[in-house]
């Protein structure tokens, strides 16, 4: 019988204390130094712990991050695609010593984890925002987050406590209970789709596809900070539920959100999001236009193009690769580059930034842009002053 996919590097991680252990930790951790990183950082120390991170046991240490800047891959030899690292800044860094342990606290009433510091290192920052993103320039959100966080960084591995609290949490799985639901549902291949967005026909359409192929659709969107301008993740998830509800087959569609950062890395990025997914049990896993781009900054493609670099199998998720996706006039229906023979006069390009425009000055956007009822849901965004 076929089974889900394996976890990337063959194992799920999972660091999330139980039981004696955790008590014992809980008690350990009012007396180690404490450290409140912030919601990007305990995030993704939870995503570590759970698995989601697969392979990653802890935050990057200096070989490792060298090695995922310049080959992709961690010294082990396993792909991994982005920095994970633990910035902090001088004050932070010069008490702690190599080999100690300290708290990762969310607020005084939330210890959400404790790192055992196995290196301290000094980041090159310019270097790390070069080779990740391919711009220095802190015009860029995910750039700005790096070039402004401290000098220094943390490794180690990473022991859960407490999930990190935030308004979304229920709207949040463990890869091992996705694995368990998809496994419930009798769903060999799952195609994931990750999302920062309200769905928009485009996305739909995409989607769509995904069903024909699949057992399952995941639809992942991010929880985890986004850069201004961007949906808040309640209009996300209710736009979600609006198309999910009226359109999808719902035993078929699987909704549950990523609380970590967008970095909008563009291609290495969703090399990021590919293995994630994996981690999660998605066989396949999509990438369509300017895949977490922003601005101009990465080609339309490149975040497709850079699949072809890794040898065959080294990241084990079929890439399903989209292009330009549009509504067409003459076809009467939602098209792409690939399957449309009409011309521009045609198609009505879909963005979330021209819906965006559209809302804020007061007009509906046409049903070939979005959903009536997922306009409704955008329609109260606005209304809330956003
Ligand atoms: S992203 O930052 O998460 O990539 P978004 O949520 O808008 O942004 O996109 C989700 C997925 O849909 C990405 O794979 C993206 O490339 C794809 N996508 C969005 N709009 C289009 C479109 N018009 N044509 C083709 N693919 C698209």
């Amino acid at each position: 019988m076929r089974k889900l996919i394996e976890p990337h590097g063959g194992r799920l991680i999972n660091q999330v204390l139980k039981g004696k252990e955790r008590e014992e930790a809980l008690e350990r951790v009012k007396k180690l130094k404490r450290v409140y990183p912030g919601l990007d950082v305990l995030m993704d120390a939870e995503k570590i712990a759970i698995g989601a991170f697969s392979p990653l046991t802890g935050f990057m240490n200096h070989q490792d991050l060298k090695e995922v800047l310049t080959t992709m891959h961690l010294s082990n030899g396993i792909v991994w695609s982005l920095p994970i690292v633990f910035q902090v800044d001088d004050d932070t860094v010069n008490p702690i010593k190599e080999g100690e342990e300290i708290g990762l606290w969310q607020d005084d009433d939330n210890p959400v984890a404790i790192l055992k510091v196995e290196e301290k290192f000094r980041l090159d920052k310019e270097d790390v925002v070069q080779h990740a993103f391919g711009t220095t320039d802190d015009k860029h959100p995910g750039v700005k987050k790096i070039l402004e966080g401290g000098n220094w960084a943390l490794a180690g591995t990473v022991y859960l406590l407490n999930f990190v609290n935030h308004p979304w949490r229920k709207f949040e799985y463990t890869p091992e209970q996705t694995r368990k639901e998809f496994e419930k549902r009798g769903w060999k291949t799952v195609v994931a789709f990750q999302t920062r967005n309200a769905p928009h026909r485009a996305h739909e359409y995409l989607q769509r596809i995904a069903l024909e192929i699949a057992d399952g659709l995941f639809i992942q969107p991010i929880l985890g900070s986004k850069k201004p301008g961007d949906y808040d993740n309640e209009t996300i998830l209710n736009a979600y539920h609006a198309l999910i509800d009226n359109y999808f087959p719902r035993e078929r569609v699987f909704l549950g959100g990523l609380s970590t950062p967008m970095r909008y890395a563009g291609p290495k990025e969703a090399v990021f999001h590919a293995i994630v997914r994996k981690n999660y049990g998605a066989s396949h896993f999509m990438v369509g236009r300017d895949h977490a781009g922003v601005g101009d900054y990465y080609s339309p493609f490149a975040a497709q193009e850079i699949f072809e670099e890794f040898e065959p199998g080294e990241i084990g998720v079929e890439i399903i690769k989209f292009s330009n996706v549009f509504y067409c006039k003459a076809c009467g229906g939602m098209a792409s580059d690939k399957s449309c023979g009409h011309n521009e006069e045609n198609r009505i390009k879909i963005s979330m930034t021209k819906v965006r425009k559209m809302l804020k000055e007061g007009q509906s956007p046409p049903p070939e842009m979005v959903r009536p009822e997922v306009g409704e849901v955008l329609k109260e965004f606005f209304a809330r002053g956003e």
